[in-house]
């Protein structure tokens, strides 16, 4: 045997005892884990106005599930409508869970500061941090609109105090 075909093979042997140690199954007898999120109406896009949020749950009534929704005026990234500035946010800082609730400032088109240790958040680029302690983006509820409704699909990031977004 050569010394290519001996390491390609030690490989593959690894690499299958790798998948089999602690669940005794193959790769192949493993279902693929995959949310599936509920499809929400959450507003009319008609009855939005700019810099005016407007609060809801998603994707369930669980903890920290409390989110909003904005028309920024400006285009942002996820932004849905004509002019793609409609954007949805989890209300909840990703450092320690700090309440954003009512903290949207329409100046800087950000959330925050946050009460307990001041992180921003910009909405123009997906929650990305402006400043502060916190080290992720604030979760982003993703939006699609089907005529004048608007519907929440799913999250982009994970939501504070849960280890699935969709499981507390
Ligand atoms: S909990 Fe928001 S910055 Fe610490």
């Amino acid at each position: 045997m050569s010394r290519r075909k001996f390491l390609l093979s030690t490989g593959v042997a690894t690499t299958t005892v790798m998948v089999t140690i602690g669940t005794g199954k193959a790769a192949t007898d493993i279902p693929a884990m995959v949310a599936t999120y509920p499809r929400k109406k959450i507003a009319k896009l008609s009855a939005l106005k700019a810099d005016e949020p407007l609060n809801f749950e998603y994707p369930d009534e669980g903890a920290y599930a409390q989110s909003m929704l904005v028309k920024l005026g400006t285009e942002a990234g996820g932004g849905i409508g004509p002019q793609k500035d409609v954007v949805a946010f989890n209300n909840f800082c990703t450092h320690q869970g700090g309440d954003l609730t009512d903290s949207y400032k329409a100046d800087t088109k950000s959330m925050g500061a946050c009460p307990l240790h001041l992180s921003t958040y910009d909405l123009t680029r997906h929650g990305i941090l402006i400043s502060g302690q916190a080290y992720q983006s604030l979760p982003q509820v993703l939006l699609e609109l089907q005529g004048d409704d608007i519907y929440a699909v799913g999250v982009f990031g994970l939501i504070y105090g849960r280890f699935d977004n969709l499981q507390g």
